[in-house]
């Protein structure tokens, strides 16, 4: 059971990537195989949209976006932890996201086999963390919606979000206890074969 866990905030230790790493935490104590990357310490250019992948399902940019979806369809499941930046995930996320445009190609314009590695649907899932700082609840309805397209294109099953409002100062969620049990027990349960795919993705609001 490999997890990859992706963070997407800037700060090194903000408060989305200190969760991250509660569910990663808590995905080895299930004895899966945990890995962790800073999409800040990454070279990812946009999309130009030049729609060359719309002939072969590949991006023709040459830069760590080919790394890294390599470890995202290599592993069994995906934490995906991102601040809120104006009601939306971050540029950092959002870079990587567009970037996944040519799976997107892959799948409905190429109509091509999804790329699980032979790995059933079920098989590869993936988890969402996202931290705001506002009391604001409206923000997590774009993180769902983007999320829900971007992991149909990456062929895993959306089973958890968990969403934190008014957090704001780096690292203050370290105080904010639920919050880090709450990772951690997702993080476990996700990667704990038994756990049943659920229907629709498993919020755990900490709003
Ligand atoms: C550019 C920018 C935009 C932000 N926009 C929002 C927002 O729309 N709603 C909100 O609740 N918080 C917003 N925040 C606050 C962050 O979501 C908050 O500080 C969060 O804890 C950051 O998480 P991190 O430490 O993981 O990066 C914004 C912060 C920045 C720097």
């Amino acid at each position: 059971m490999k997890v990859l866990g992706i963070s997407a905030s800037p700060r090194l230790k903000g408060n989305s990537d200190l969760l991250l790493r509660q569910a990663l935490a808590g995905a080895e104590s299930a004895g899966a195989k945990i890995e962790y990357v800073r999409l800040a310490e990454l070279k990812i250019s946009p999309c130009i949209e030049c729609n060359a992948c719309y002939k072969t399902g590949r991006c023709v940019i040459e830069d760590d976006y080919q790394m890294l979806i390599q470890k995202v369809i290599d592993a069994d499941r995906l934490i995906f932890a991102t601040p809120i930046f104006f009601m939306a995930v971050s540029a950092q996320a959002k870079l990587f996201i567009d970037r996944c445009q040519c799976l997107w190609a892959n799948k409905y314009v190429l109509k091509k086999p999804p790329i699980t590695n032979d790995r059933p649907l079920g098989g590869r899932r993936a988890m969402v963390i996202a931290v705001g700082g506002s009391k604001s609840k409206k923000m997590f309805d774009s993180i769902r919606l983007t999320m829900k397209y971007f992991l149909d294109c990456l062929d895993m099953h959306y089973q958890a979000n968990l969403f934190v409002n008014k957090i704001d100062t780096k690292g203050v969620i370290e105080a904010h206890l639920s919050a880090a049990n709450e990772a951690y027990r997702l993080g476990r349960d996700l990667a704990l074969p038994a756990t049943p795919l659920s229907e629709k993705p498993f919020d755990v609001e900490l709003i």
